[in-house]
């Protein structure tokens, strides 16, 4: 059987730079050697509150920046994670069988809570729901970025958890990380993780900025205090924006070591910038052809759902049964 990949983007604020590089672009890269489902989380999304008109436009958004980015729909199912009902159903299955001490341990949690007035009880389950995600296709791969890996963790954890209770019911799924752009940084503070929520306007590159705008934001970015490129003392400002040109480019190391070293900062930062743009812009313009034509995105997520429900049924099904949970005999 092909093995199957899954992951997801949450539709809060503007997908950036760090989203592209260390998730989307390595799905485009992947999805035809796997049976691939990619899926927007709104449920994910509504853990920290959401002004209800912005969300509605958010998930359209992110949708048609998954087609732009060049996710073939023809192969790959597209979804919003609420138009199939396992996702928060399997979710609470799996709520049962995992204990509060996993979910306290998670540094996601303990940031994000931190920023919060009053912090929902979603915020917490928060990776329970994203386990049901993965384990409702019983995917083999799930490709993310670096941050992700002790959420991931904890759905290997609560699938064996399950598993020895229960009996083998569910799929180990795997980490897959992209070799460049994992960890993308925040251009203003390379300190921290480029992140949709961070307000900062030289913070990040969202993937729909225009040609002034990036080149305003890399040009400001921050480095440190050698003359040039050194790979041997470069601080992590200088190695972020190395890796962010790498990671668009695929160059080698070899060929970043033998363009780059000794390169004045602000040449770098040109250059940057204009292998930024150029990356994006042809995406820019796809998304705008796709936006036009509300109908076609409609189309691609209602199939995108309608295909993969099948699957999170059964699973659903299987789940109850091995529960012992009341599944109807007749
Ligand atoms: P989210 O929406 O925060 O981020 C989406 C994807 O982008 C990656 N990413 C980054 N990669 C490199 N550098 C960065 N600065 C950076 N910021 C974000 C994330 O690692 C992620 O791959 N919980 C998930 C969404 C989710 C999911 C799932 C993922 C829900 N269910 C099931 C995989 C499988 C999240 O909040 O991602």
């Amino acid at each position: 059987m092909t093995p199957r990949v899954l992951s997801g983007i949450q539709p809060s604020g503007n997908l950036h730079i760090g989203n592209y590089l260390g998730a989307l672009a390595n799905w485009v890269r992947i999805q035809h050697d796997y049976e691939s489902i990619f899926c927007i989380v709104d449920l994910h999304a509504i853990t920290v509150y959401q002004k209800p008109d912005e969300l509605r436009a958010k998930i359209r958004e992110i949708a048609a920046l998954f087609l732009a980015a060049g996710i073939d729909p023809k192969h790959s199912r597209i979804m919003v994670q609420s138009t199939v009902s396992g996702h928060a159903e399997l979710a609470w299955l799996l709520t049962c069988v995992t204990p509060m001490g996993w979910l306290d341990r998670m540094t996601q949690f303990k940031a994000k809570s931190a920023a919060q007035e009053s912090v929902g009880d979603g915020l917490f389950q928060y990776p329970v729901l994203m386990a049901a995600d993965i384990l409702l296709y019983q995917a083999n791969i799930v490709p993310v970025g670096e941050d992700q890996m002790q959420h991931l963790e904890l759905a290997r954890d609560i699938a064996q958890r399950f598993n020895s209770l229960y009996g083998d019911t569910f799929v180990m799924p795997a980490t897959k990380l992209p070799l460049v752009g994992a960890r993308v940084m925040g251009l203003d503070d390379p300190s921290t993780k480029m992140s949709k929520s961070a307000l900062g306007a030289g913070h990040a590159v969202a993937m729909l900025d225009d040609p002034t705008r990036i080149r305003k934001t890399i040009m400001k970015a921050t480095t440190d205090s050698n003359p040039g490129v050194d790979f041997e003392t470069m601080g992590s400002g200088v190695a972020n924006l190395l890796a962010i040109f790498q990671a668009f480019s695929e160059w080698t190391n070899d060929q970043m070591q033998a363009h780059f070293a000794g390169m004045r900062y602000g040449d770098l930062k040109k250059q940057v910038a204009e292998m930024t743009i150029s990356k994006l812009e042809p995406i820019q313009k796809r998304y705008a052809e796709i936006v036009a034509d509300p109908g076609y995105l409609e189309g691609v997520l209602r199939d995108g759902a309608d295909a993969v429900r099948p699957t999170a049924d059964a699973t659903v099904r299987l789940v109850k049964e091995r529960m012992g949970i009341y599944t109807p005999t007749a």
